[in-house]
């Protein structure tokens, strides 16, 4: 296997009982790839500390339909964040609430500030930002 390393690992037996049952209810055939999920996912998460680091924000913002001015300001909040909102889209979720997920990339502390500035508005119920990369290594 080119560009792949086998290296040894000494765990508590009871610790690698529990992480084979978590990875075969996941679906996992080989710790190999579980082990490796896990290390790049937390790589990842580590470089959301350095704020000036760039990044991609997912925003699902769950709102109030009937609230008449929520809409707009969910809108002029994305206009002034042009040159970051890559995409947006809206469903409908039921007569009164309304899903927008709003996709960013940018530096990770900005793309933390807006996502911070849509919990304010009237309407809105619920803001969740997940964070991830732009890069990846490859396989
Ligand atoms: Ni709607």
């Amino acid at each position: 296997m080119p560009g792949k390393v086998r290296f040894g690992v000494c765990l508590d037996e009871s610790l690698l009982k529990r992480f084979d049952a978590e990875i075969g209810k996941k679906g996992y055939n080989n710790r190999s790839k579980a082990i490796g999920d896990l290390i790049r996912n937390w790589l990842i998460e580590e470089s959301w500390k350095v704020e000036e680091k760039r990044g991609v924000g997912v925003i699902s913002l769950l709102y109030d339909h009937d609230t008449r001015t929520t809409l707009d300001a969910l809108i002029d909040l994305q206009h002034s964040y042009t040159n970051m909102v890559v995409a947006s889209t809206h469903v409908h979720l039921d007569a009164h609430t309304c899903l927008e997920v709003v996709i960013v990339r940018g530096k990770i502390s900005v793309i933390k500030k807006l996502a911070d500035h849509f919990a304010p508005i009237r309407g809105v119920k619920q803001v969740k930002l997940t964070l991830t990369t732009e890069q990846v290594e490859r396989a």
